[in-house]
C-alpha cells in the first residue's frame, strides 16, 4: 500500500490549474469527467500526484464539499492490489465504507471512501488498478475449459459479456463489466482457446463459440441471460438470438459484422499478423502474451484461421431479419476495421435495433470507450 494521491477540491479550476503552472511550471497530464460522481478531474504529477477535483453540477458530492468547506484539500488515496478484498476487509473491521461496492474512478482506478467520521477527519480513499481481475471459475465444454469471471451481485439481472477475435475478458471487456457490475451480475468468458481458458479442442467456428457461450449459461444455471458482445463477441450474440432466442433477454453488440467478404479477411490476417504487432506494439504484445499463457502465435493463428471461415457465414446474415430480440447496435465512428456502412446495414436488417454511433472511436475498445458506451449499455438493456 502507497499514498497514490491527494484529492483537492476547486471552485474554480482554470484559476487553479493558472496557479501550479505559474508556480511550479505543472499542466495537468490528464484531465477526465468521471460523470456519475458529477467530477471532473485534473492530475498533476507535483512529485506526489495531485488530483483536482471540479464539481459539474450542483448535486456533485464535490458541490457539497465546496458549499461545506470551501476549496482545499478533499480525501487522501492509498492504493491497494485488490480492492475488493480492502472493502471487505474495512467492513469487517466496523469501518462503513460509502457505497455498498467499490466503484470506478478516474485515471483507471476503482475505488471507495471511508467517511471522515470513522477517520478522524480525514476522508480516506482506497483504491485498485480497473485492470486487476477476480479470480476464474473453470467451466468444462466438449473436451476443453472455458474461464469465466463474475462481477456484482448474483441477485441482479444476468449479463453474459464477450470478448472479440484473438483478445480475452482482461484485453478488452474487463472495463465495461466493472461499469456494469452495479446493476447487473455480469458473467464474463473467455472463449475457447483465448485468455485464461483451456486449449482449443476443435477449430473456432461461430458456432462453436456460441455453444461455448450457452455452456456457460447452463453451468450458471442461467436460463435467460442480457448478451453483451464487442466484435466477434456481438457476432456470437446474434447467433444465440438466432439460434435459441428464449435464452436471450435483450443484447448489445459493439464494433460488430457478420458480412465478411473476401476484403475484408484479407484485412484481418494483416491485422492478426503477430510479428507485425509486436514491432508496432511491443508492450501491448508482451501483454496479450501474458494474458493467453504464452500462447499469442497460436491464438492468432487460429483467428486468422477462423477469420477465413467468416464470408462462408454472409449468405445467411440475412436470416437476421428474423430476430426479434431488442438490440442495441454500436459502434464507433472511426472504427478502423468495419466500415461504418457495415454497422448500418445491420441496424436496418434486426427488426427491433437501435442505433449508437460514438464519436471519435475507433475498432479497438478502450477503457475510455467502455466508459462512453457503459450508460448506453445499460439503459438500453434496462428497457
Ligand atoms: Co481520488
Amino acid at each position: 500500500m502507497y499514498l497514490e494521491h491527494l484529492g483537492i477540491a476547486v471552485a474554480d479550476a482554470a484559476a487553479v490549474r493558472a496557479l501550479y503552472e505559474k508556480l511550479l511550471g505543472l499542466t495537468p497530464y490528464k484531465t477526465e469527467t468521471v460523470d456519475r460522481e458529477g467530477v471532473c478531474t485534473h492530475f498533476l504529477d507535483a512529485g506526489a500526484k495531485l488530483e483536482l477535483l471540479e464539481a459539474l453540477g450542483p448535486d456533485s458530492p464535490v458541490a457539497r464539499h465546496l458549499e461545506k468547506r470551501g476549496e482545499g484539500l478533499h480525501h487522501l488515496a492509498f492504493r491497494v492490489d485488490d480492492v475488493d478484498a480492502a472493502f471487505a476487509h474495512a467492513q469487517q473491521l466496523g469501518f462503513q465504507p460509502l457505497g455498498d461496492a467499490p466503484k470506478p474512478g478516474a485515471d483507471g482506478k476503482r475505488i471507495f471512501f471511508l467517511h471522515p467520521r470513522d477517520t478522524h477527519g480525514v476522508l480516506i480513499e482506497l483504491c485498485g488498478d480497473t485492470d486487476a481481475m477476480p479470480p476464474a471459475r473453470h467451466v468444462p465444454f466438449d473436451g476443453t475449459t472455458l474461464a469465466t469471471f463474475t462481477f456484482g451481485d448474483p441477485a441482479r439481472p444476468p449479463l453474459l459479456l464477450l470478448h472479440g477475435a484473438a483478445g480475452a475478458t482482461q484485453l478488452e471487456t474487463l472495463p465495461l463489466a466493472r461499469e456494469l457490475e452495479r446493476d447487473f451480475f455480469v458473467i464474463a468468458l473467455d472463449h475457447e482457446g483465448h485468455g485464461a481458458s483451456g486449449e482449443a479442442a476443435q477449430p473456432a467456428t461461430l458456432f462453436r463459440f456460441a455453444q461455448g457461450a450457452l455452456a456457460v449459461l447452463d453451468a450458471f444455471e442461467t436460463e435467460q441471460a442480457h448478451l453483451v458482445g464487442y466484435s466477434l463477441g456481438g457476432a456470437v450474440a446474434l447467433l444465440m438470438a438466432l439460434q435459441h432466442p428464449a435464452r436471450v433477454t435483450r443484447m448489445a453488440v459493439h464494433a460488430t459484422n457478420l458480412a465478411w467478404d473476401d476484403l475484408l479477411v484479407s484485412q484481418m490476417q494483416a491485422r492478426l499478423d503477430p510479428d507485425a504487432f509486436a514491432r508496432r506494439t511491443p508492450e501491448t504484445w508482451s501483454r496479450f502474451d501474458e494474458v493467453h499463457q504464452g500462447r499469442a502465435r497460436s491464438v492468432f493463428a487460429a483467428a486468422r484461421a477462423f477469420t477465413r471461415t467468416l464470408p462462408a457465414f454472409a449468405p445467411q446474415v440475412a436470416r437476421l431479419a428474423d430476430v426479434q430480440t431488442p438490440t442495441l447496435v454500436s459502434a464507433g465512428d472511426s472504427d478502423d476495421l468495419f466500415p461504418l456502412g457495415k454497422t448500418l446495414d445491420l441496424y436496418r436488417l434486426l427488426p427491433a435495433a437501435r442505433l449508437a454511433i460514438l464519436p471519435g472511436v475507433r475498432h479497438a475498445l478502450r477503457p475510455d470507450d467502455a466508459r462512453v458506451l457503459a450508460p448506453l449499455v445499460r439503459s438500453f438493456l434496462a428497457g
